[in-house]
């Protein structure tokens, strides 16, 4: 692809009028930001838009996300999953309060200096919040990018990041380098989605070598390329990070003085009939693990919420 202006200027006239309208889009507060990013990385667009409206509205301020106690963050957290993103978020809230005044770096390098935040996460603040030209390489946008340029064999992420980083938008392009990802991961989720890509739809179709392959649902070479894209989950129940969320959802419910341990026995034996799975570890490895990451405290045979 070595002139990116035509790509761009499709993209870019696709997203102003297909743009999905999103609560974290069009604002400017870094803080608000860093939630949804936080948020989106493992949690689905639709779970996501309420918690980050009740997020904000508990904690409207990194200053009071510090201030808050981490077993109200954690509560809040409830319905989304891997909750040591709660607890890591916290504990960045309370570094920038700490280390930078209240005010998150404005680049994705100083971004990940900071406790607790990936190159993902970095990447997309300094974007989204700061402008900054970087490629930002989620889920979605490595299946486009892979697709548009690779066809249906998808090379690894690596193996993307150069071309990520040739595509990204120059002064004077027809969009900016955070519009340029916003759009694309709106064209991953709606329309080059993994199993059913709707390629007649696409702005990049004129441009891709994958389309041709890629026109029908039943076509045999998607139900195959799909494959590097969508791969098979290990069981999510009955796994042992489904049996942490259950004790910390039974948390949650709890009053702060939190349970005696072993009626946590009955918790996770209550889980392990809904799932119709055996837990694969003892209760107090699981115990261990999630006091480990933050999610729980321990003390004389009582274990709570942070
Ligand atoms: N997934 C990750 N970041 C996102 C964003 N800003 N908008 C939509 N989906 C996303």
């Amino acid at each position: 692809m070595a002139d990116a202006h035509p790509l761009h200027a499709a993209v870019a006239a696709w997203y102003a009028s297909n743009a999905r309208v999103l609560p974290w889009r069009g604002i400017a507060d870094p803080y608000a930001i860093l939630v949804s990013e936080v948020m989106l990385q493992q949690t689905q667009v639709e779970r996501v838009i309420p918690k980050y409206h009740a997020f904000l509205d508990a904690f409207p301020t990194l200053q009071a996300l510090a201030n808050a106690q981490p077993a109200d963050v954690i509560r809040l957290w409830a319905g989304m999953g891997y909750n040591g993103r709660a607890v890591r978020l916290h504990k960045l809230a309370k570094a920038v309060v700490e280390h930078h005044g209240g005010e998150l770096p404005r680049t994705a390098a100083d971004l990940r200096k900071l406790p607790g935040i990936g190159p993902y996460t970095a990447a997309a603040v300094a974007s989204f919040a700061f402008g900054e030209p970087i490629a930002i390489l989620d889920t979605n946008i490595y299946r486009v990018l892979s697709r548009a340029v690779h066809g249906v064999d998808a090379p690894s992420r690596e193996a993307i990041h150069p071309l990520a980083d040739a595509l990204l938008p120059k002064p004077g392009s027809p969009i900016t380098p955070a519009d340029w990802h916003q759009a694309l991961m709106d064209v991953g989720a709606t329309l080059c989605t993994a199993r059913q890509p709707r390629c007649m739809l696409c702005p990049l179709r004129p441009h891709c070598t994958a389309a041709p392959h890629l026109q029908s649902g039943s076509d045999p070479v998607l139900a195959e390329a799909s494959v590097p894209y969508s791969p098979r989950q290990s069981r999510f129940q009955g796994s042992a990070r489904y049996f942490r969320g259950r004790i910390v959802d039974h948390l949650r419910e709890q009053p702060d003085t939190g349970v005696e341990e072993s009626t946590l026995e009955a918790v996770l034996h209550e889980a392990e009939t809904a799932s119709g799975a055996p837990c694969p570890l003892a209760l107090l490895d699981l115990l261990a693990a999630l006091e480990r990451d933050g999610l729980i405290r321990r003390d004389s045979g009582r274990v709570r919420l942070p």
